[in-house]
């Protein structure tokens, strides 16, 4: 018996963000397995111990995974780890380390960021080049970090040789390459290669792994595969206070999402349903759709003011003010009918625009 009320309608869902979805029911499961009895706190357990094992099974024998709370937690005590204090992180303008973490690698880490715009999100070795200067200069902050999303914060894909192109030239600089992976998972399914096939197999040093988009509860980590490019992720993850005292359950939500095929099963859904949505509302009259549609992002301009009208009924976000180009993202719990409905929405509030 609880006391717990169900607050929400469970079948009500939108297109804000992969974020707005649940838990994926298997991951619940593995929670609640984990439970019970005690364990050493603080990743000193049996679930934690496993996980290495399923990272390196993804990844290759060098990787190290590092459980986090959170994505721009990840991020930060990655970015840390991989300098020193005078370094700087070459990223794109778009990058969610540059427009969406309320600046923590600056206010929390001390971390310069040399921002490139890109038309797609994507770093490419020109576009690298136009921060990448200045070597041995005492007056500009040192180039140290090439940090590229993957898939990007526009929805865009980079393939595993645009990686391995960035990589090498990052390296032939002195540089090292951090990928933020927040849907590496998407990104995965997208390109129908396993996960190390655009990271360790291409030089990416280190990852930031999203669990969260993916099914997870909550719980990202960083994952390195160059050891030789960080240095006391131990000591920064507690004091960036990213150390899950339980983080048995943490690691246990890992294990169910990645040591079968969980992972792939939830990101290929969710790159299904945004393309199924993408083609449903391409042809409605007024209905731009700008970008490619690579995973599990769809942007859209819609005409008058059928976004205002739209919103009332689902939930999603006007990317670009200026320009009126919204965002909708699909989860691993979005269905078709869920995709149906709202594409039919759309064709409604633009035949009554
Ligand atoms: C590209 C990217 N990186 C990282 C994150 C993780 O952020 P959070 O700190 O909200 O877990 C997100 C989440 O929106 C993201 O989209």
């Amino acid at each position: 018996m609880t006391d717990a009320i169900r607050r929400h309608d469970p079948l009500v869902k939108g297109f804000a963000s992969d974020n707005y979805a649940g838990v994926h029911p298997e991951i619940l499961q593995a929670i609640a397995l984990a439970n019970g009895g005690h364990q050493t706190a603080y990743g000193d357990d049996v679930y934690t111990e496993a996980l290495q094992e399923i990272f390196k099974r993804h990844f290759g024998p060098t990787a190290e995974a590092w459980p986090m709370f959170n994505g721009t937690g990840a991020n930060v005590v990655a970015l840390r780890s991989m300098t020193a204090h005078w370094e700087a992180v070459v990223c794109a303008e778009s990058a969610h380390i540059h427009t969406d973490e309320g600046g923590a690698p600056e206010r929390s880490a001390g971390l310069k960021l040399l921002p490139v715009a890109t038309p797609d999100g994507k770093l490419t070795p020109e576009l690298i080049d136009r921060q990448a200067w200045g070597f041995g200069d005492e007056h500009r902050a040192q180039p140290r970090v090439v940090s590229i999303t993957q898939t990007t914060e526009l929805g865009t894909l980079y393939t595993p040789e645009e990686i391995r192109a960035i990589c090498d030239h990052a390296h032939d600089l002195g540089m090292v390459v951090h990928l933020d992976g927040a849907r590496a998972t998407n990104a995965a399914a997208a390109l129908d290669v396993p996960l190390r096939a655009f990271t360790t197999d291409v030089g990416v040093d280190v990852l930031s792994f999203g669990g969260t988009k993916a099914g997870l509860m909550f719980g990202e980590a960083i994952v390195v595969l160059n050891p030789d490019a960080v240095r006391g992720l131990r000591y920064l993850r507690k004091s960036a206070m990213q150390l899950a005292s339980k983080m048995r359950f943490v690691s246990a939500q890992f294990e169910a999402l990645l040591a079968g095929d969980l992972w792939l099963r939830n990101a290929r859904n969710a790159n299904a349903m945004a393309r199924r949505l993408a083609e449903a509302v391409r042809d409605v009259p007024g209905v731009e759709i700008p970008r490619p549609v690579q995973a599990n992002a769809v942007f859209a301009i819609l005409p008058g003011d059928v976004t205002e009208r739209l919103q009332k009924r689902f939930r999603f976000y006007t990317w670009n003010e200026a320009t009126g180009e919204v965002r909708w993202m699909t989860a691993f719990d979005t269905t078709e009918a869920d995709v149906d409905a709202f594409a039919a929405a759309v064709a409604q509030e633009v035949g009554t625009a």
